[in-house]
């Protein structure tokens, strides 16, 4: 396991605690403090590898976490360096000068170019091109409102969306006279083409906006952005993705999906504290994006999607859990993590398809899966199996109501004991 000198060692990191450091006394550490946890230095690859990661989180071992879906568990080193935070800056307001090279004791007032490059590395886009957000739904409000549509002009969107993804188009629609489209989409879909189909066939000349879920929230439907984005850019229409599931989860580049916005929580799956989200407006589209909320930054168009954050005075020690999250993901590899979210969701899948009495709603298509997984019980309701699994097992999963059954999302804090212990008490429920 690294020790903060070998934090330290790391790049991004020097240059995040620098520039919180910079001519103010370090708050000394609290009493008995533990030093920072990270993802072990040496990956093997093998369980014990995970299993040594899996002491990084709080959860309890007999405990079994599969709610990512709804809110990640942090990391120690995130917690960390929240609480370390706080208390520094509980501590040595005083020294807080105002000037010139000195770091702003809040956030909101300034453009936080270390974490948003941070970010910005981790999908694929660049730093002028992000705008950090509460979440999701403030990624997907500022597109709604800050494009100028017209009275009859289309938007499409899915029946599926989160309310986060859809109710800023409602807004829009109401206020504005714009259409919002709804396709229905078949649950479980049966392949990509299907999906494609359904907005190309949906679209007509007054359609200025495809609004694509990466992956729905309730049925875990990952939609084939990227070749949905070449077509939509071929006529001349905007997109906007809902990436609420999917930062932390799938290895992301902007560039290569080619959308023209992105918006995620990374508080999901990047394991960020609750509160951390991403808004991405690609460069030559950022100036056709009005701003929603202003404040002294808001018409400077020379700032980038810093014009998309003038929310005033925010946390600066959420940021710093913010970047610690992107460190601990970037620590164990964005493909690494990729793949054993896979390799744990696809032996789940693989079991439950063996119990006769389980019906798996979310996709089976190699190209649709994710991380998760809906799937629910015959004679067992929604929330029966949710409370049934916790009951006996320790299992948290959420309930997605009927006939969807329960969602399980895997993570990197899933051990394959635990799938497996799903398996076995679901055997057990169905006798
Ligand atoms: C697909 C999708 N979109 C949007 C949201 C809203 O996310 P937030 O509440 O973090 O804004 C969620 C939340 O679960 C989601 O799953």
């Amino acid at each position: 396991m690294l020790d903060r000198r070998g934090f330290l060692g790391s790049f991004a990191s020097v240059a995040l605690l620098a520039r919180a450091g910079r001519g103010h006394p370090a708050a000394p550490p609290a009493p008995g403090a533990e030093p920072p946890f990270w993802p072990p230095a040496v990956f093997q690859d093998d369980e014990s590898y995970w299993r040594d990661l899996r002491r990084q989180f709080l959860i309890p071992a007999d405990e079994a976490f599969f709610n990512t879906g709804t809110l990640g568990s942090m990391p120690r080193a995130v917690l960390q360096a929240v609480t370390d935070d706080l208390s520094q800056v509980a501590g040595t307001i005083a020294h807080w000068n105002y000037k010139p090279g000195t770091p702003d004791y809040i956030a909101g007032y300034n453009p936080e170019t270390d974490l948003r490059t941070a970010l910005a590395t981790l999908i694929g886009a660049s730093p002028d091109e992000v705008a950090l957000t509460q979440n999701a739904t403030l990624g997907m409000n500022y597109v709604a409102n800050g494009l100028p549509l017209e009275p009859g002009h289309e938007i499409i969107l899915t029946n599926l969306e989160h309310p986060g993804g859809r109710m800023g188009w409602e807004l829009k629609s109401k206020r504005y006279g714009v259409y919002v489209k709804q396709v229905a989409v078949p649950v479980p879909p049966s392949d990509p083409q299907q999906l494609i189909d359904l907005y190309v066939n949906a679209s007509t000349p007054q359609t200025r906006v495809w609004s694509i879920p990466h992956l729905t929230s309730g049925q875990a439907i990952r939609f084939p952005v990227e070749r949905m984005c070449a077509l939509a850019r071929e006529r001349g229409i905007f997109t906007v993705i809902d990436g609420a599931q999917c930062s932390g989860h799938f290895q992301l580049d902007m560039k290569r999906i080619g959308c023209d916005a992105y918006y995620s929580s990374p508080h999901k799956w990047l394991l960020a504290p609750a509160g951390c989200g991403f808004l991405y407006v690609t460069s030559d589209k950022l100036p056709g994006v009005w701003a929603t909320l202003a404040s002294a930054t808001w018409d400077d168009y020379k700032a980038g999607a810093y014009r998309l954050m003038q929310v005033g005075t925010g946390s600066r020690s959420l940021l710093k859990g913010y970047a610690a999250a992107i460190e601990f993901h970037n620590r164990i590899g964005p493909a690494r993590v990729e793949a054993r979210i896979m390799a744990l969701a696809n032996r789940l899948r693989a079991g439950l398809q063996q119990i006769p009495q389980v019906t798996i709603h979310s996709p089976v298509h190699p190209d649709l899966v994710s991380g998760t997984t809906v799937w629910s019980l015959a004679g067992v309701p929604a929330t029966d199996l949710m409370d049934g699994l916790w009951n006996r097992a320790k299992i948290r999963c959420r309930s997605m109501g009927d006939p969807l059954g329960v969602r399980q999302c895997c993570h990197v804090y899933t051990l394959m004991e635990d799938v497996d212990r799903t398996i076995a008490t679901v055997r057990q429920m169905s006798r």
